[in-house]
């Protein structure tokens, strides 16, 4: 399973790349907003010279010239720039020119097995359905991803599986349980994942009993 951060700050990115583990980062207008983002491409660039992996940059338009157009301007930043273009009519139509045009896509804002269906069709390289915000509408995202895995399976599609929207590490265990392709998550879901409590107190005997043994040692000098 490849892990992305879901996240548009530079020292989240940085400290996440650092631990040797990211394979690349899922950016949105939402995120851009909470790190007071004012030079978009710019910033995607900052963000493409800190990781090797695929970097999600978002389409503003919803009609589908706009899209292409932006879509376009967007690869340019990068070679490791895909392009996040929303599950609409307009967004898939755009997603087939594109696809054909060899610039990769992740559908964004999928909610739905069919959708995940139609953007595959489209040509998109990675679909993200959002199993939190599944959730919180008391439906069960997990089953949108089951469902996801099977269509695909069925038919060979190539889109990857990317679980978006996730809240804790029990969702990236489900999505890995079920075969996602990719878990997106914020930084403190990445930290959450290797934390145990089991662990640490572990770790604090062996280190107790080792202090422990070299003042033995010495006291037996
Ligand atoms: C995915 O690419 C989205 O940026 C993200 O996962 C949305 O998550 P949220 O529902 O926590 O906003």
């Amino acid at each position: 399973m490849k892990f992305f951060i879901d996240t548009a700050s530079l020292d989240e990115i940085q400290e996440a790349h650092d631990l040797g583990v990211l394979d690349g980062v899922t950016t949105n207008p939402t995120l851009c907003y909470r790190e007071g983002v004012e030079d978009f491409e710019g910033h995607i660039a900052k963000i493409c010279d800190i990781v090797d992996g695929d970097v999600s940059a978002e389409v503003i338009g919803t009609e589908y010239e706009d899209i292409v157009a932006e879509a376009r301007n967007l690869v340019k930043i990068a070679d490791n720039v895909v392009v996040k273009v929303p599950l609409i009519k307009d967004g898939i139509k755009a997603i087939k020119t594109l696809s054909n045009e060899g610039i990769r896509i992740n559908c964004t804002l999928c909610f739905s097995p069919t959708q995940a269906l139609i953007a595959a069709k489209a040509g998109a390289t990675y679909i993200s359905p959002f199993i939190g915000r599944v959730d919180d509408i008391s439906t069960d995202g997990m089953q949108l991803i089951e469902d996801i895995v099977q269509i695909y399976d069925n038919y060979d599609l190539d889109t990857e599986i990317l679980a978006a929207s996730i809240r804790h590490p029990h969702h990236v265990l489900d999505a890995a349980r079920l075969g996602a392709d990719v878990a997106t998550m914020p930084f403190e879901v990445i930290e959450k994942l290797l934390e145990h409590p089991l662990t640490d107190r572990g770790l604090e005997r062996f280190l107790n009993d080792w202090d422990q043994l070299q003042e033995n040692l010495k006291a037996a000098e």
